[in-house]
């Protein structure tokens, strides 16, 4: 087959079709479940400062170590496509001394994000993430109200799901057990793969979501942190698990969990389909990050939030044959014939659209059969058809698209009508 002269960038897609409305219904839905929470709405740019991400993320990251895209302005800035959003939020919050609102301060995001990564399936160079973010709050509900969020998002998509929750501790209580964890790692380093004998010394913690099976065996011996947590990490943990208790949120303790991001203090989590016995993609995943704030230069303050992959969730939409046939069920086709016949369309097109109902047309094609048959494929509930007589005449024919019934009305009664119809 002959190459395309320009094709997407490697990891880089279109949205369209039915991605396209599984987007629009994640979207809608965000939008639902923000305003009920009183999230509110935020956009950051999507190039924001190396620095940004290097401070907030953390230098010994795979994000930061190979998966950023950065460049140098003309005026010599560094400049980074974001590859997530909490930094960013962060960064508004003290930019604008968000510190002086009511706590916590609400906010949510959805929109891409980029990480050179290896393409594969669910995993791309450019994806949409969206993201709730509760900052200015230590207390372990809030934790457990960013799980409730997500939980009812998935209910509301019928999806099913899985959720694993860890606390990694904070400064008080992870470096001791850093310590301990390094020691046992050092102890059985000549069975490790090459990256961990690394992440022993730089990152330590990450060694414990290796995926590499020796590695595993090693890891399901390795001291857990759970039984090194301070008394305050232990209580806020335990609180924030009695929180799920009494919502009956279902969930799995994982003492492996650490994620793949350095801002993390005490509770972490993250959540994946329910498929028995098969590895899946993360499709979200969040934590408390108290240390965020102070460590971009703003005042000591609490915040924990999650965020998730818009792609894998459409991509789960895809698989459970999720439809939405609302809109189609109440839209119009307008078909006509003839030159005048075209005039008066598009004419009432405009009224229609005044009046809000929804409505598909072909007015480039000029028979009716093929009209008709693309008003049924849209799955249109009514059709008006407005033919040469019509169009002199002043009147259009309103066809019930699924009882076959028609009848003739006057051109200026037609929106009233078909609101009619349309309700029934
Ligand atoms: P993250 O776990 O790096 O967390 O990303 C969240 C979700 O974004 C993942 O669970 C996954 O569904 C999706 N995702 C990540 N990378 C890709 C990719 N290359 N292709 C497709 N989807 C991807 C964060 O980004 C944190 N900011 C979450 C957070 C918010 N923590 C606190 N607040």
């Amino acid at each position: 087959m002959k190459k395309l002269k320009f094709q997407k960038p490697t990891g880089m897609h279109d949205i369209l079709g039915f991605d396209q409305r599984c987007f629009e219904k994640i979207s809608d839905k965000v939008k639902e479940i923000a305003e009920f929470y009183s999230f509110n709405k935020i956009d950051t740019p999507i190039l924001e400062d190396c620095e940004l991400f290097n401070k907030g993320v953390g230098l010994i990251t795979d994000i930061i170590q190979k998966e950023m895209y950065t460049l140098k302005t003309k005026g010599g800035d560094c400049l980074a496509l974001r590859p997530e959003g909490t930094a960013s939020v962060v960064r508004a919050y003290i930019e604008h001394g968000m510190f002086s609102y009511p706590q916590p301060v609400k906010l949510y995001y959805m929109g891409p994000f980029f990480r050179y990564e290896r393409p594969q399936s669910g995993r791309y160079r450019q994806f949409w993430q969206f993201g709730f973010e509760t900052i200015g709050e230590d207390h372990p509900v809030y934790d457990a109200q960013i799980i409730q969020i997500a939980c009812g998002f998935f209910s509301d998509l019928n999806i099913a799901i899985s959720l694993e929750i860890n606390s990694i501790g904070d400064k008080e209580c992870r470096p001791a057990y850093r310590r301990i964890l390094v020691r046992y790692l050092k102890s059985k380093s000549e069975a490790l793969c090459s990256d961990c004998k690394k992440r022993t010394k730089d990152n330590p913690l990450r060694v414990l979501d290796c995926k590499n099976q020796k590695c595993k065996e090693i890891i399901d011996g390795a001291p857990q942190i759970m039984d090194h947590l301070c008394p305050d990490c232990h209580s806020h943990f335990k609180k924030t698990l009695e929180y799920l208790d009494e919502m009956e949120v279902s969930y799995q303790l994982n003492p492996h969990l650490v994620r793949g991001l350095d801002y993390y203090t005490r509770t972490v989590f993250e959540f994946s389909t329910l498929k028995e016995n098969e590895k899946t993609l993360a499709l979200g995943g969040g934590g408390r990050y108290d240390k965020l704030v102070k460590n971009l230069g703003g005042k000591d303050t609490p915040a924990v939030g999650v965020s998730f992959g818009v792609e894998r969730i459409a991509e789960l939409m895809k698989q459970i044959n999720y439809t939405d046939n609302k809109k189609q069920k109440n839209r119009v086709f307008l078909a006509q014939l003839g030159d005048i016949g075209k005039r008066k369309s598009l004419k009432l097109m405009g009224e229609l659209r005044k009046h809000k109902v929804a409505t598909s047309e072909s007015f480039g094609k000029d028979s009716l059969k093929t009209q008709m048959t693309r008003a049924s494929r849209i799955g249109c509930k009514v059709a008006i058809i407005i033919g040469q007589t019509e169009a002199l005449n002043n009147s259009a024919i309103i066809k019930d698209m699924d009882t076959g019934e028609q009848k003739t009305i006057e051109i200026k009664d037609i929106v009233m009508e078909i609101k009619r119809q349309l309700k029934s």
